[in-house]
């Protein structure tokens, strides 16, 4: 990619932080199907040049794989003109994702219990592993697995219906990547389909289950107050 391209990228600084969450007003998310392999590299050359403010959600992989870029609103025309340069297809997912968070955010001010309706907080997923083991005392043990750096509990839960200990173990964790919410939410919903479907009695009794449903609690929890 030539310096006049890179010029383009480059773009005053991102988000006004105020006293609490930083916000993204008018950015947008972009998506950018590569066509061939030019398009490919140029996609992986804006990515690798980590031109401030953009936030590659996915990478350039190959011909045909779209790439979903968040973009701060006085990028945009930059994007656009290097896009249309190379014919490159372009469409706007999403034009405001403060938008969405902030709609996110509404459905957030539930009430405090855990739930699949809303994205739970790590304080609400933990208070409910432990009730699980309250309410299931001999197929659920609480795990501890540690301290984070910012001294939160690492919580999981064991769930084993056999106290033989000869049962092959399922692992299942999440939300390393801290902002990925939806992968907590599906494996609390795994977790409770073990512990309550009916249908699924026989994958559930015939393993011993390994569930830490927030491994990185730090992360998690900046999500919900600082940066989302
Ligand atoms: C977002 O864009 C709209 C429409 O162009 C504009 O009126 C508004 O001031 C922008 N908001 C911010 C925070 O920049």
């Amino acid at each position: 990619m030539n310096l006049f391209l890179f010029g383009l990228l480059i773009c005053v600084s991102s988000s006004s932080t105020s006293a609490g969450k930083v916000r993204y007003d008018n950015y947008t998310l972009y998506r950018l199907t590569p066509k061939n392999e030019r398009e490919v590299n140029l996609l992986k050359n804006i990515e690798e040049s980590n031109p401030s403010g953009y936030d590659f959600w996915t990478s350039a992989r190959s011909v045909g794989t779209p790439v979903d870029i968040l973009i701060p609103p006085q990028s945009g025309n930059a994007l656009r003109t290097i896009s249309s340069m190379f014919g490159m297809h372009t469409e706007v997912l999403i034009e405001n994702i403060q938008e969405k968070i902030d709609q996110e955010a509404g459905s957030l001010e539930g009430s405090g219990d855990f739930d699949w309706t809303k994205y739970n907080t790590v304080e609400e997923i933990n208070q409910w592993l432990e009730s699980l083991v309250d309410k299931y005392p001999r197929i659920v043990t609480l795990i501890k697995g540690g301290s984070s750096y910012e001294n939160r509990d690492i919580i999981g839960v064991k769930v084993s219906y056999s106290s033989k200990n000869q049962n092959k173990a399922v692992w299942i964790d999440s939300n390393i990547h801290a902002r990925e919410w939806i992968a907590g939410a599906v494996n609390t919903f795994i977790l409770n389909e073990i512990l309550t479907n009916k249908d699924i009695r026989n994958v559930a009794e015939s393993h011993d289950w390994y569930i830490f449903p927030v491994i990185n609690p730090d992360g998690y929890s900046y999500t919900f107050t600082k940066v989302r």
